[in-house]
């Protein structure tokens, strides 16, 4: 039997990679999203690129009406919650935006998945919940929290209410997703990240400067404790980080309680690695400035993501090259990203 799968935040970034995957993986979709950052011409891409059709629901995840209804009408296995707003920096001039999207949201969620019977939940979480204090590698037994915005602190909120619910529920069966730095795009360049206004994170940023919409990449900061000063992430493809919520949705399948899985290559590159790396794939030269440090930022992490290969299966497998020239492919094919196009089938 086909097992639905209801995708919250369906229309974003991670969300329509994941979709795709989900289709190829045999899982059907649908989706809720409000588009509060996001088009619904990212859904039609995902159906070009599957052949497959995604049923959409617009609306907001704290609907709890428009969920009823949703997980009335479909007969819904699981759900992977990406819903939710996700700008470190706006966090902290909006906070109660992100605590009432991000936590309530998530509430609203979990009690009509309660009252529907749904057991089973992929979550959206972040690198960020391990804090400003924690030692690299990043490995799940660490401690979490200590985090320093409204945005870190709204998913460590979630990781703790999911743990709680999962303890008082013997049932209901949890993957908590620490993502690391999702970049790149599909390589049939029909979908990829599409920033609002000025990107906040590197690679949106810079794929903007090649394409001519911005003028110069300012890298905050280049007298880090790093090899050449800049800071280092972890960057892994979002095609990968997609696969990794198929496998963890088969992980969950099975299992009760609530399980944390670092998604990352295990691998810290630096800005100006980036930066190069970027140049090569395209061929365009990037023209940058050094600026001060931006707050908040930290020095240097990156993944132990070996828990996700004994667990789940899953290991990183698409390289900085092909990070590059996914994200190229996808900004210079669609400058003005969903925009352009008003509408398409
Ligand atoms: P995104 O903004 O592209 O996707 C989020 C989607 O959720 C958007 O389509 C938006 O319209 C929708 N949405 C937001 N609030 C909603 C609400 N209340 N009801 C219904 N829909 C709503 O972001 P993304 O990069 O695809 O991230 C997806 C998830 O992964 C988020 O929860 C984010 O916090 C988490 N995450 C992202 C990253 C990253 O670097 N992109 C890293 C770690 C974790
Ligand atoms: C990467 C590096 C910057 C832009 C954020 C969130 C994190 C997670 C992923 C959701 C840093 C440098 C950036 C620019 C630069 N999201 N940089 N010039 O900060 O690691 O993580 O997104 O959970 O929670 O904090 O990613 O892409 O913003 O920055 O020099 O114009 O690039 O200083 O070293 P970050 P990023």
């Amino acid at each position: 039997m086909v097992r639905k799968v209801l995708v919250t935040g369906g229309a974003g970034y991670i969300g329509s990679h994941t979709l795709v995957a989900l289709q190829e993986a045999g899982f059907e979709a649908v989706v809720i999203d409000s588009l509060c950052n996001s088009s619904e011409i990212a859904l039609q891409r995902v159906q070009r690129i599957t052949g497959k059709p995604v049923r959409f629901y617009p609306g907001d995840i704290r609907d709890r009406r428009l969920l009823d209804q949703i997980l009335t009408e479909n007969k819904i296995h699981s759900v992977i919650h990406f819903a939710g707003l996700k700008a470190v920096g706006e966090s902290s001039q909006k906070p109660i935006d992100y605590y009432q999207s991000n936590v309530a949201g998530s509430l609203v969620l979990l009690e009509a998945m309660q009252e529907a019977g749904v057991k089973r939940l992929v979550f959206s979480s972040s690198a960020t919940v391990y804090g400003s204090e924690a030692p690299v590698p990043y490995v799940e037994t660490l401690q979490t929290g200590n985090t320093s915005n409204p945005y870190g602190t709204s998913k460590w909120m979630v990781e703790q209410i999911l743990q709680d619910a999962a303890a008082a529920n013997q049932e209901l069966s949890v993957a908590l997703l620490r993502y690391f730095n999702p970049v790149g795009a599909h390589p049939s360049g029909l979908i990829g990240e599409d920033p609002q206004g000025i990107p906040n994170n590197l690679l949106p940023y810079i794929a903007q400067v090649a394409v001519g919409k911005r003028k110069e990449l300012s890298i905050f900061g280049d007298d880090y404790p790093t090899s050449d000063g800049t800071c280092l992430r972890d960057y892994l493809h979002v095609m990968d980080l997609a696969i990794g919520h198929v496998r963890a949705l088969e992980w969950i399948e099975d299992k009760v309680g609530t399980e944390a899985f670092n998604l990352g290559t295990g691998r810290g590159i630096s800005v100006l690695e980036i930066v190069r790396a970027f140049e090569q794939a395209s061929g365009v030269p990037i023209p940058y400035t050094v600026a001060p440090r931006r707050a908040g930022d930290l020095p240097a992490f990156w993944a132990d993501a070996s828990k996700a290969k004994s667990e789940l299966g899953w290991v990183a497998d698409l390289g900085l090259e092909q990070m590059m020239v996914d994200t190229w492919r996808w900004q210079r094919e669609n400058p003005q990203g969903y925009n352009a196009t008003h509408s398409e089938s």
